[in-house]
């Protein structure tokens, strides 16, 4: 059945691939953007920015106007920070969370009485790997996607007598723009700082990950066949089996354990 889809982020990566996979299959589709290009006319691009509420209520009202209702929402949107805890500009940790957080709050919170008018509807939410365990040098990465996960829990209690169903989205590494566009402080080769070293070498198993990642239209593909289902399951780890096994040995492995695994990936010594 054919529905009326909504998700930000659709210049690069996993909101380029999946809006163009929605649209081919028969879904109208809605992306947002910060900049208007032109792209294929199946998918309709709107202007939004994260953190700016107006341009948010902009894109409900538009989509509402020209639809008259939003079956799914997918927060896709979002922005990487790397570097020492230290190190980070205040200004960066406050745009890391008001983009991958507050803004998918506000939108989700101005979707939300859309759909429960409409009698139900899908949000689905962005998380990452980085959302199940906190990952060296991308601390408040890990920290907004941990906030949409307990957002996320708490949402899909709330809304379920209204038919509103909640899907989180973990992705391993995949090889989008998300390494190219990440914010990281701290050039490896600027030894004034105390954390150079081993931030250097910890930057290098982060892009590593990422240039090995998988193609972002694999996950597109799942998320046409998540969104398509009758009976969705409420969390989809979309990574590689030891990406799986270690969420997996998260929750098993003594918590030391589990952390020196993570210390010799990240080669911290
Ligand atoms: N790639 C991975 O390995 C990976 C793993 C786990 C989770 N994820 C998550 O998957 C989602 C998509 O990431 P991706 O890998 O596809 O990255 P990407 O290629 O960098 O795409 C990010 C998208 O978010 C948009 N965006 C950034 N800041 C925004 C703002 N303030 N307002 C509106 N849009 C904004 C970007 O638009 P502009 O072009 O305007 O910047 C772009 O369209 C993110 O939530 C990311 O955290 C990715």
């Amino acid at each position: 059945m054919k529905k009326v889809i909504l998700i930000t982020g659709i210049s690069s990566g996993f909101g380029k691939h999946m809006a163009k996979l929605l649209a081919e299959n028969g879904h109208s589709v809605y992306g947002t953007v910060r900049k208007l290009t032109l792209t294929d006319d199946l998918v309709h691009q709107l202007k939004m920015d994260l953190t700016d509420l107006a341009s948010i209520q902009n894109t409900v009202s538009t989509v509402m106007l020209r639809e008259g209702r939003i079956d799914v929402v997918i927060n896709n949107a979002g922005m990487h920070s790397g570097g020492p805890i230290e190190t980070i500009p205040f200004e960066t940790i406050k745009l890391q969370m008001d983009t991958n957080f507050l803004g998918m709050v506000h939108l989700t919170r101005e979707i939300l009485p859309v759909m429960r008018k409409q009698g139900g509807g899908t949000i689905i939410n962005f998380s990452s790997i980085g959302g199940l365990m906190g990952l060296p040098f991308q601390a408040f990465y890990s920290a907004g996607k941990f906030a949409i996960e307990g957002f996320s829990e708490a949402l899909r209690m709330e809304v379920k007598q209204f038919n509103i169903k909640v899907i989180l989205i973990n992705p391993g590494d995949f090889h989008t723009s998300n390494s190219i566009n990440r914010r990281n402080f701290l050039a490896p080769t600027d030894d004034s700082d105390p954390y150079q070293a081993q931030f250097g070498k910890s930057l290098a198993a982060i892009e590593k990950d990422e240039t090995n990642g998988w193609k972002p239209e694999i996950l597109a593909r799942k998320m046409v066949r998540i969104i398509e289902c009758k009976n969705p399951r409420q969390r989809y780890i979309i990574a590689s089996f030891e990406q799986k096994l270690a969420v997996l040995l998260k929750y098993i492995l003594p918590g030391k354990w589990f952390r020196r695994i993570l210390e010799d990936h990240y080669k911290i010594h």
